[in-house]
This record gives C-alpha cells, sequence and structure tokens, in this order.
C-alpha cells in the first residue's frame, strides 16, 4: 500500500504534483481571475473586513504564516497568525469584523479547536481550511474550505502543507477580489501561478538524487538552520520543523536578518544553513546573511530561482519560478533533505518517536 516506496512521506512527498491537482481541481477561473472554493460570507462582510486571524500549531502555523502575507499582499487585509495554543481574542478588536481561520489537517487538534471556541465566544466570525471531511472543526465554523490533499499517513506533514498553501492562496484572491482589492488581471497571474505549480513540484522531486547527495554529505552535522525572508521565512521554519521531528537532528529556522542578531553565534564549519533563496522572497538580501554565515565558515545551501545564480554556494537547488509559491516549491526541497537525512540515519520516519499524527490533547 506504500506503493513501492519504503516509507510513506517519500510516497506522500512524491503525490504532492496530485495532490495539488486535486486541490485546484474546478476552482479556479483564470481568464476572468477568479476562484471558486464554494464558500459564502453573508452580504457585505468581507468588504467591511477588519482582520483575519489564522489560528493553527505546527506545520499549519507555517502554512497560516504563509498565508498571512498573501491575504496583506492580496486581499487587502491586516492578517495575522497566531498559535492555536496561546491565542485569544484581546481587547480593543472588533468581533463581528474579524474572520478567524482555523488551519488544520485533521480538524481534531484540539488546541486549534480551542482557540476556534474562543473566537466564537467573542463572537467572530469562523472558518477552517482542513483536509477531512466531517472532522470536529467543520462542525464547530461557519464556513469551511477543504484542501482535498487525499489521506495523509506519515506523522510529518507534507503533502498537506503544499495543499494548505495553494487554499489559503485562492482564498486571498476569493477575498481580494470580493473586496475589490484585486485586480483581474494581477488576480490572473497569482493563479497562473497556482496553475504552473504541480508541474514546478514535479521538476524539484526530478531532482532527488542532487538532494540525497547532498544529505548524505551534511547528515553528520551538529546542528542545521534554516533561513529566508519574507515567503521564505515560513519555509525556513518549516523546513527545520521537519528535518528535527524526523531525523533528530538540532535544526532552527530563522528570519534571515534575525542571524546576525544572536544565532550566528552557534554558527561553525560544523552547522550547515539552508537558505531559501528565491527572487520573490528577497533571494540577494538573503544571500548576504548566508553569507555572513559562511565568514565563519558555516557550509551554504540554497534554493535558487533558476534564472540566478549564487557563484559562492556549496549546494544550489535550481527553483522554477512561480511566482508567489516560488518559496513553496523550495519547500520541497526542504522535504526531501530532511527525509533523505532521516532516512541515512535509519529513523523511524513515519512514526518519529514522541509524536502522533493528530493531537487532540491541550
Ligand atoms: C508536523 C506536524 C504537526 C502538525 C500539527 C497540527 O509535521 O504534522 O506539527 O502540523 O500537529 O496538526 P493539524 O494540522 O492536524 O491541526
Amino acid at each position: 500500500e506504500k506503493g513501492g516506496y519504503e516509507h510513506y512521506m517519500r510516497k506522500e512527498i512524491h503525490e504532492q504534483p496530485e495532490a495539488l491537482r486535486q486541490t485546484l481541481a474546478g476552482r479556479l477561473d483564470v481568464d476572468a481571475g477568479n476562484v471558486d472554493l464554494d464558500v459564502s460570507f453573508p452580504p457585505g462582510f468581507l468588504a467591511d473586513l477588519e482582520e483575519i486571524r489564522i489560528v493553527a500549531c505546527g506545520t499549519s502555523y507555517y502554512a497560516g504564516r504563509y498565508a498571512a502575507q498573501l491575504f496583506e499582499e492580496l486581499a487587502g487585509v491586516r492578517a495575522s497568525v497566531e498559535i492555536a495554543s496561546e491565542y485569544e481574542f484581546g481587547a480593543g478588536r472588533t468581533p463581528d469584523r474579524t474572520l478567524v481561520v482555523a488551519v488544520t489537517q485533521s480538524g481534531e487538534t484540539a488546541d486549534t479547536l480551542g482557540a476556534i471556541r474562543r473566537a466564537k465566544d467573542a463572537g467572530a466570525r469562523t472558518f477552517a481550511v482542513t483536509n477531512t471531511l466531517g472532522s470536529t472543526v467543520t462542525r464547530e465554523v461557519d464556513g469551511t474550505a477543504f484542501i482535498r490533499a487525499g489521506p495523509e499517513i506519515g506523522v510529518a506533514a507534507t503533502k498537506t502543507f503544499a495543499s494548505q498553501v495553494a487554499t489559503l492562496a485562492m482564498l486571498a484572491v476569493a477575498v481580494g477580489r470580493d473586496r475589490g482589492a484585486l485586480a483581474a488581471s494581477d488576480a490572473r497571474s497569482v493563479l497562473e501561478d497556482l496553475q504552473g505549480l504541480p508541474g514546478a513540484v514535479q521538476q524539484v522531486l526530478d531532482e532527488e538524487p542532487q538532494v540525497r547527495e547532498a544529505a548524505q554529505a551534511y547528515q553528520d552535522s551538529e546542528a542545521f538552520f534554516f533561513v529566508g525572508r519574507a515567503l521564505g521565512v515560513p519555509v525556513a521554519l518549516e523546513g527545520a520543523l521537519k528535518l528535527k521531528e524526523i531525523s533528530y537532528d538540532h535544526a532552527e529556522g530563522f528570519a534571515a536578518g534575525e542571524l546576525k542578531h544572536g544565532p550566528l553565534a552557534l554558527v561553525t564549519p560544523d552547522t550547515p544553513v539552508l537558505a531559501v533563496l528565491t527572487d520573490r522572497s528577497r533571494g540577494r538580501e538573503t544571500m548576504n546573511n548566508v553569507t555572513e554565515a559562511q565568514t565563519r565558515g558555516a557550509p551554504a545551501l540554497g534554493c535558487v530561482s533558476e534564472d540566478t545564480e549564487y557563484d559562492t554556494l556549496d549546494v544550489s537547488f535550481d527553483v522554477p519560478d512561480v511566482g508567489t509559491v516560488e518559496p513553496l516549491v523550495a519547500n520541497v526541497y526542504l522535504q526531501l533533505f530532511a527525509y533523505h537525512v532521516a532516512n541515512e540515519k535509519g529513523r523511524s520516519i513515519d512514526k518519529p518517536r514522541n509524536l502522533a499524527k493528530s493531537v487532540t490533547v491541550e
């Protein structure tokens, strides 16, 4: 049932092009620059919206951090993301002009359900982005968009992260169009990027031997640092989470600009830096920070837009140009890197120690 793969995680990484096709199927009207997610809000609600607050945990929280940037850019609405277990509605906010969006693969995460209940108690409108039909969250919120990634067995979330970001990107376009904040031509270009996503992810998957080689070369490092800017930040954080979860190695993600404000003290020739260096995530500025780490002897691996080159990188992975979702494509390299490091070490990849697929306690 693993379809010839030795682990569900690797199977699910490779299922991403198909999962993304399902996520997008029948939802895009590229010519008109419109999205149909089959969700409806009360008349005038989106136009009057003051803010979107995303609540989520773990990988879903990083999908939320990616999405918050898209909501601000495409939907022209203030957007924030909070770790669900830390979420409080807060004084001075306006519940009837707030949309609280739970991002949860399982739809059963207790922390996320708790946050949604606090939002409802405060009087906010709630929404869920989930993979699971009939899950608890769908019964608690005012509206749901399904990510349609198909079942994910590996404890480490992979294809569901990609499908979450793609679904949230569509939602950002839908909200932006409804609010009149996004021109049809700008929407069209984002939707074309989304359409290109499955093919772009496939191109990265075809580079797996190169990633495996890099994993073998660096697997014995003392720690791994992941950096990026803008949309590259959530991807760096997700890359670090994936690696620590399944390899049990120390990995940390940072906003690249923060390296010099502390973490640089940890950098040695034994701590590779993996960087998201795509053009649309401020790759050039990020590269400046990577160079600071290289000066301290750290090896540097980068995910780089295919039309760009940084000669000083020790390893460079090509990322196809798909605009706003380019960093999401770069993430596939980080998934493969985590997988191969863990596989070389013989870890229990599909069921890492101490972790469960669905966390139903707060
Ligand atoms: C990481 C991972 C977890 C989940 C988190 C939220 O690979 O799988 O961090 O993302 O437990 O789970 P859901 O999305 O089901 O709410």
